[in-house]
Order: structure tokens, then C-alpha cells, then sequence
């Protein structure tokens, strides 16, 4: 037997200033995004902004259903706008910012487990990391390198 530690280093910046200029210009649109959010059921706003490596940004913002289910996280509508306009670009960098109009939520707020797999399935389909940038009400933002920091022993298309 033996055991096998995992650990992951992530940035935490302590506000869009500090970011370089296109982190902040995409996060700055997934802020922007956050007021496309329909979410009547949670009052729980999620903006997303993707940017590809010809530099192209697509956005996204949650799109919830009174059949609760059908709910679509806003991280997965960016990518799927992304994914359905330019199929065959490399995604660089996704900005993800969350408004609870319930509540302030003062650290960053990371993607649900079923968007961290949609985002390794584009990691996976173009083998290239995606930088995940994360900020809540409070300043601060965190950058994380890939969503394999997120999802450790992943399931992914190298298993089929
Ligand atoms: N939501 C996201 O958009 N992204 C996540 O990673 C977690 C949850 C949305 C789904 C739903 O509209 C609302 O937030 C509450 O779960």
C-alpha cells in the first residue's frame, strides 16, 4: 500500500488591477455578463467569459428553468457559445464571477463539479490547458492553471 498525496498551487491576486490587461478585460466581461443571468429561482447570477487563442472572447451567464434540472450553468453556456463558433480554436483563459443577490460572497466561487468536467473535455479535445480565473464580491481573484487542479483523477476520453 502506499499513499499518494496531490497538491495544486494557485495565484491569488488582490484585485483586477493587478491582473495583466486581457485577464482583466475578461473578467471585466464576465462581470458585464452577470446582468444576462435568468436566474428567478436562485437569485444566484453567474457571468463567463472565454477567451480563445485568436484572442476572440464568448460569454455566458447561467439560464435556469421552473423544471429545476434543466438549469445550465453560466460557465457551460460560455464554453458551448465558444465551442459552437470557433470548434476548432484552443480555449486560452475563463473568467467566471458569481452575484448572490442574496448575500455577499467575499472569497471566489469555483465551478460545480459537472462544469469542471465540461471544461476538461475542451482541455482534453484541444490538449491545452485552460486558465480559470475566479472572483466573487470581494476583490480578490483567483487564477488557476488547468481544470486538472480542479479534478484530480479525472475521467476523460483517453479511457474510451
Ligand atoms: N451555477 C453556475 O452557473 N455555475 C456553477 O458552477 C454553479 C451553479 C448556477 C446554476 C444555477 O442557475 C445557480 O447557479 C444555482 O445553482
Amino acid at each position: 500500500m502506499k499513499t499518494i498525496s496531490c497538491q495544486f498551487e494557485y495565484k491569488i491576486y488582490e484585485s483586477i488591477e493587478e491582473l495583466s490587461v486581457p485577464d482583466r478585460e475578461l473578467m471585466l466581461m464576465a462581470v458585464e455578463e452577470l446582468k444576462n443571468a435568468y436566474a428567478p429561482y436562485s437569485n444566484f447570477h453567474v457571468g463567463a467569459a472565454v477567451r480563445l487563442n485568436d484572442q476572440s472572447v464568448y460569454i455566458g451567464s447561467n439560464q435556469e428553468n421552473a423544471s429545476y434540472p434543466l438549469c445550465m450553468c453560466g460557465e457551460r453556456v460560455a464554453l458551448y457559445n465558444a465551442a459552437a463558433n470557433k470548434p476548432f480554436v484552443p480555449i486560452e483563459s475563463l473568467a467566471i464571477t458569481i452575484k448572490n443577490l442574496s448575500m455577499i460572497i467575499d472569497k471566489p466561487v469555483s465551478p460545480c463539479g459537472a462544469c469542471r468536467q465540461v471544461i476538461s473535455e475542451y482541455e482534453f479535445r484541444h490538449r491545452q490547458a485552460i486558465r480559470i480565473l475566479l472572483k466573487s464580491d470581494n476583490d480578490e481573484v483567483y487564477v488557476i492553471s488547468s481544470v486538472n487542479d480542479l479534478l484530480p483523477l479525472g475521467f476523460n476520453a483517453s479511457f474510451l
